[in-house]
């Protein structure tokens, strides 16, 4: 059977609204019931004396609710584009925020955290809320493909000719299969375990970064790691 270009984009497009479906439905459910564990633990921090030991791991149990929170906004983000709020971000920013939280994830227990962040970026016009989901798919991708040793390494910079911000997430993990490469950012493709991957992380990734105009490409070289590399448009004089 010949299959066409144009088949292959509908497959594609199908499975992108499925996705975005599921997305939206699993980001419904989880609302409630995280705002909860938000709430409660809220009201166990205020009755809890300063010094009680336990102290610390209801605040763990609480960022870590408000990081559940912010993913799930950005999957509600992700099936409702219209509803999106577009301002000038400081990728830098946006990229220390999300380190600051996930470098205490127990992924990274073992794992050097390198950053090179280019001081003068400029900006680009971009939904914070989502780039931070990005960020965070690729970063927690990058930490599972290093199983506790490893070194994470991130990188800005800016292309003049092309008037582009690019962003590097560089791991030193198992590397991407050559037989896999053409396949990762497609809706539900995982290598992982059931109860570890759903297979959504890049395709919702790449929908963020279509969103933006932005291009995003993976590098792999076997065993030796693998670099993701994301352009994205520099932010427009006088328009926030
Ligand atoms: N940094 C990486 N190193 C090696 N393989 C990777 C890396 N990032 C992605 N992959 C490969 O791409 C696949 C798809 O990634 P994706 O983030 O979409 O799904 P997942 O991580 O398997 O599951 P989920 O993100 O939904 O928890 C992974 O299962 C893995 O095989
Ligand atoms: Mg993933």
């Amino acid at each position: 059977m010949k299959s066409s270009k144009r088949h292959q984009e509908l497959i594609s497009a199908e499975r992108l609204k499925a996705a975005e479906r599921l997305a939206s439905e699993i980001a419904h459910e989880l609302n409630t019931p995280l705002g909860g564990i938000l709430m409660y633990s809220h009201l166990i921090l205020d009755d809890m004396p300063e010094d009680d030991p336990c102290r610390e791991n209801i605040v763990k149990i609480n960022k870590l609710a408000h990081r559940c929170k912010i993913i799930v906004q950005g999957l509600l983000d992700f099936s409702k584009h219209e509803s999106l709020q577009m301002g000038s971000v400081d990728v830098n920013r946006a990229l220390r925020g999300v380190i600051g939280f996930m470098e205490d994830h127990v992924l990274f227990k073992g794992i050097s955290i390198q950053t090179h962040l280019d001081p003068a970026l400029p900006m680009v016009t971009a939904n914070e809320n989502k780039l931070e989901q990005l960020f965070i798919n690729l970063i927690l991708n990058a930490g599972e493909s290093m199983e506790g040793d490893g070194t994470l390494a991130l990188r800005t910079g800016f292309e003049p000719d092309a008037n582009q911000v690019r962003i590097e997430c560089s791991d030193t993990g198992n590397g991407i299969a050559d037989e896999h490469k053409e396949r990762i950012f497609e809706p539900f493709f995982t290598t992982k375990r059931r109860s570890k991957g759903t297979g959504l992380g890049l395709s919702i990734s790449h929908g963020i970064v279509d969103l933006h105009g932005g291009t995003i490409a993976a590098e792999s070289n076997g065993g030796q790691g693998s670099t993701f590399i994301i352009f994205l448009p520099v932010a427009e004089e006088g328009v926030d």
